[in-house]
């Protein structure tokens, strides 16, 4: 499916009755707290520009209260906006009439919750056709269509249970099971996986990847976890205090963190895991012996495993249908793994790839 993308532009949220007379002294720069002593008004979100692809993962992460529920609210106007717009194709969803924002909420989105929402007199199978049911669609399809997405889910077997006797990890494929049986173009997952054990997590965002390389749904998923953020997104939006302070993908945000909250945020991360040589590669054929050929996926980790197995010094990067696109020596291998620059050019002599493996792992 060919999904659109949407697109969030200059929006602002102040919560408060009077928040649009308050709009013109925050686009000239009144702070938050400014605003809440001064108004009493609370700014929710300041000047929110994003573009979520179609049918990729956008993550939307940051600390409680920096405006993350706020924001995907507004994707399907459960929030109004004080100021901007939220394009979704040529429509602006903030501009929609009732009737047109009923269809849009019924037809084109889902929502995936934390708490997950489930119906408690409902079994698994009533539970995910209930949005098919209010749509008018017949018992015999919605019922068919739950059937293979419960399964998809891994839940095969329990379409008779009732949500109290299933585990966190198995209501949560529910909530997964009913958003997909709406067959909703955009899914919407506000910290859809922050109540799992860290295990079930796991599991649960190996499902939501499997299933999106086929289905290429446009997902917006909210996070405290940069993991998880780093897991999932093909995309990450970082906010703080109601502002977007980076943008872009894992490898930008591990790389090139925009600011020191970000840096420490992300200095915990194995970068050999999130990289992808695409990354970090120089143009082809400057790296002088290249014996190892990797797509330009392929994370640095990776890499470094596979130039350890062929014994080679450097890396042939590949596009996905075979062009040579860049290439990749150790040096730059190192000044990624260990995130500065002046490390790899003071070496004169590297250790081999697979003394580099055994150190990361
Ligand atoms: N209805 C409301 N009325 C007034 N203030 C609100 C309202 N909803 C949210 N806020 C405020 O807006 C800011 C952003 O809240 P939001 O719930 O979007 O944060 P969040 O990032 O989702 O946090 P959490 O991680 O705790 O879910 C906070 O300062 C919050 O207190
Ligand atoms: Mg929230």
């Amino acid at each position: 499916m060919a999904s659109q993308s949407i697109k969030i532009r200059n929006l602002y949220k102040i919560f408060g009755p009077r928040g649009r007379e308050f709009v013109e002294q925050v686009m000239r720069g009144m702070s938050k707290t400014e605003l809440n002593r001064e108004h009493g008004h609370v700014l929710g979100l300041k000047d929110i520009n994003i573009t979520i692809p179609g049918g990729g993962i956008t993550v939307i992460m940051g600390l409680s209260g920096s405006g993350k529920s706020t924001l995907i609210r507004h994707i399907n106007r459960l929030i109004d906006p004080t100021s901007g717009e939220v394009l979704y194709g040529d429509a602006d969803v903030c501009r929609m009439d009732q009737e047109q924002l009923r269809q849009f909420r019924q037809k084109k989105t889902a929502m995936v919750f934390q708490k997950f929402g489930l119906l408690p007199h409902r079994n698994v199978l009533q539970n995910a056709v209930y949005g098919l049911e209010i749509q008018g669609v017949s018992k015999g399809e919605r019922e068919e269509r739950a059937q293979h997405w419960i399964k998809r889910v891994g839940l095969d077997g329990f379409s008779e249970h009732y949500p109290n006797q299933l585990s966190g990890g198995m209501q949560q494929r529910v909530g997964l099971a009913r958003a997909l049986t709406n067959d909703a173009e955009i899914l919407l997952m506000d910290e859809a996986y922050s109540a799992l054990d860290p295990l079930i997590r796991v599991d649960m965002q190996t499902v939501l990847l499997d299933l999106q390389q086929e289905l290429k749904k446009t997902v917006v998923f909210i996070t405290h976890d940069l993991d998880e953020a780093l897991r999932l997104g093909d995309r990450i939006a970082i906010l703080r205090d109601g502002e977007v302070i980076q943008q872009g993908t894992p490898a930008d945000i591990v790389l090139k963190p925009a600011d020191d909250y970000i840096a420490a945020f992300v200095k915990e991360v194995n970068r050999a895991r999130v990289i992808q040589v695409e990354a970090i590669m120089a143009p082809p054929g400057s790296s002088g012996k290249q014996t190892v050929r990797i797509p330009a996926s392929t994370t640095v980790e990776a890499c470094l495993r596979e130039m350890s197995i062929a014994n080679a010094t450097a890396a042939t990067v590949i596009s996905a249908d075979g062009h040579e696109v860049g290439s990749v020596s150790m040096d730059q291998l190192i000044r990624c793994l260990v995130g500065d620059e002046a490390a790899a050019s003071e070496r004169t002599s590297h250790p081999p790839a697979a003394a580099l493996l055994s150190a990361i792992e």
